[in-house]
């Protein structure tokens, strides 16, 4: 299993970019910034990431995007992530940035998605990877702010697929967001939405119904509402789970508390991804491991969370049918081609 896993195609649909800043490029970028940090050490940095909440691991992840500044930084940052994309076998990503974050800092909208494209691109011709950037708003913000932000990025509309919905979700309810995500849609962007990490279920039901969301992020407190689970049995609704990040949170207390496993069964469009991977313990493979020693599955359920993320990834028709192939061919061929 562990070695199926490790090879198997995979497709990534939950990555803050932000997110994937190890404490080793923190450090390098500080430098070459020289931005203050308040550690001595990555090793110190690793140690701080205790978390209690979605709000204490925020707090921690905010500061540490002060260290990017220029385009070679946030080139850099992505291009570090495509490396792990490719050690895992991720064949087709799908990430989020936030650019609040950097333009509340006077880092210009430019900066930051010039960088991360510019990376991707590059992941793509070489490496072989494809890619979508998806811009998110941050929730604890005001929605004026959302629809400045809007604004700046419709001369990127080329680079970006969609607009999402993250940070601190108590207290912040889809609803608040309704004026500028209608908008979002009425531009050509496809929308997704941060719901059911911390808040309700009714915040899954509110992203579908007042956002439009063609996916939702999270979305594992859909348990406490049987009724919104049958319907996304029968809708297909995709959930972008995030295992290593609901233990790191205390969403779940444990791996073995975690419903992703009973979601796949029940017949969920769940799909396991990495969220914030360099503070919350792995990759895309850490976490296809993690949830698979907590809870035994055969090998053909591996690979139904791949085909989970190529149905609800933003990927066009010909090219799903040709990565869905590809999977056939592995799951067929497995082990022979890794050991011929
Ligand atoms: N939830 C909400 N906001 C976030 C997250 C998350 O898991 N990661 C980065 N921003
Ligand atoms: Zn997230």
């Amino acid at each position: 299993m562990k070695a199926f896993i490790q090879t198997l195609p995979k497709v990534e649909l939950h990555l803050h970019i932000e997110g994937s800043l190890e404490p080793e490029l923190m450090f390098e970028l500080a430098k070459r910034n020289q931005i203050e940090i308040p550690f001595d050490s990555p090793e110190q940095v690793r140690e701080a990431y205790q978390f209690e909440n979605l709000q204490s691991f925020l707090d921690i992840y905010y500061q540490g995007a002060n260290v990017l500044v220029t385009e070679q930084d946030f080139y850099d940052l992505t291009w570090a992530y495509l490396q792990r994309c490719k050690a895992d076998n991720v064949i087709h990503t799908e990430i989020f940035f936030d650019p609040q974050t950097h333009t509340q800092r006077g880092i210009a909208f430019e900066t930051v998605i010039n960088g991360i494209y510019g990376a991707l691109k590059q992941g793509e011709s070489e490496l072989g990877i494809s890619s979508q950037i998806i811009m998110c708003f941050l929730r604890h913000l005001d929605e004026d702010d959302a629809f400045k932000t809007l604004e700046q990025a419709l001369p990127y509309k080329d680079k970006i697929i969609g607009v999402g919905l993250d940070s601190s979700e108590q207290g912040n309810p889809p609803e608040k967001f309704a004026g500028v995500f209608k908008k979002a849609l009425a531009e050509g962007f496809k929308t997704v939405a941060h719901a059911g990490e911390e808040g309700p279920a009714q915040n899954i039901i509110d992203a579908e119904e007042m956002l439009g969301v063609s996916r939702i992020d999270h979305g594992v407190r859909c348990t406490e509402d049987r009724k919104l689970v049958q319907e996304l049995v029968k809708t297909r609704m995709p959930l972008t789970v995030c295992p290593l990040s609901n233990i790191k949170l205390k969403v779940f207390e444990d791996m073995s508390q975690h419903n992703i496993v009973d979601l796949l069964r029940k017949g969920l469009c769940v799909t396991i991804n990495s969220d914030d991977p360099a503070y919350f313990g792995g990759y895309m493979n850490d976490n296809f491991l993690a949830v698979a020693e907590a809870h035994p599955i055969t090998d053909e359920e591996a690979a139904q969370f791949t085909y989970n993320a190529i149905e609800a990834s933003f990927i066009p028709d010909e090219k799903k049918a040709l990565m869905r192939e590809l999977v056939t061919d592995y799951v067929f061929h497995y082990p022979y081609e890794i050991t011929s």
